[in-house]
């Protein structure tokens, strides 16, 4: 049993990264949350031998696309092929990150671009803090919050689901 799916469904995001000579990757991360909001920092965990673990050792800087739903088969073709085999970006109309020398995707739901002030080795992974120094969002899919349908969240595995009607204590 997989028991850290016990903590999914997780918005699951594309991360853009470049190595030291600006080649680009991008990767999936559901493992991903907020973690300050004083100053607005984030956290990921990236497995040790991944591309983008390389990358961000390398340069730190990093954008978390996130992708829409209609984005599903990217996701899946970004979390299963490694950029040290494969030009994932090839795949993507991008652009200049506005605050961070990384590609963002065009087309996408949501950016947080940031730069990495922390990591810590957690077991086979790196645990990566970053501040967050430029987002954007699409106002026709998140209001106070993500709308129904909008954003993909990892169940695990092959398994995807998305953001249902709201609940509200108090009814
Ligand atoms: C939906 C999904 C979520 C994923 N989340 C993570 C994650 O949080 N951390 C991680 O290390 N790998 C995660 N992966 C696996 C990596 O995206 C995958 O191994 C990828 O090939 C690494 O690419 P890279 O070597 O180009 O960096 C995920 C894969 C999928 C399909």
């Amino acid at each position: 049993m997989e028991a850290y799916r016990m903590l999914h469904p997780k918005l699951t995001v594309l991360l853009t990264t470049v190595d030291k000579n600006g080649k680009g990757n991008v990767c999936a991360v559901a493992w991903n949350m907020p973690v300050s909001e004083e100053p607005f920092c984030v956290a990921f965990a990236l497995d040790e031998e991944h591309l983008s673990t390389r990358n961000l050792m390398e340069t730190d800087e990093f954008i978390l696309n996130i992708p829409g739903k209609d984005m599903l088969e990217d996701v899946w073709f970004c979390g299963t092929r490694s950029g040290r085999k494969v030009d994932k970006l090839r795949r993507f109309e991008v652009e200049d990150g506005k605050k961070v020398k990384v590609p963002r995707i065009k087309g996408c739901a949501g950016y947080l671009e940031g730069r990495v002030i922390k990591r810590m080795e957690v077991g086979e992974c790196v645990l990566f803090v970053g501040e967050i120094v430029h987002y954007e969002v699409d106002k026709k899919l998140f209001g106070e919050y993500w709308k129904e349908g909008s954003v993909l969240l990892h169940l695990g595995g092959k398994y995807f689901t998305l953001p249902g009607k709201p609940l509200t204590p108090g009814g």
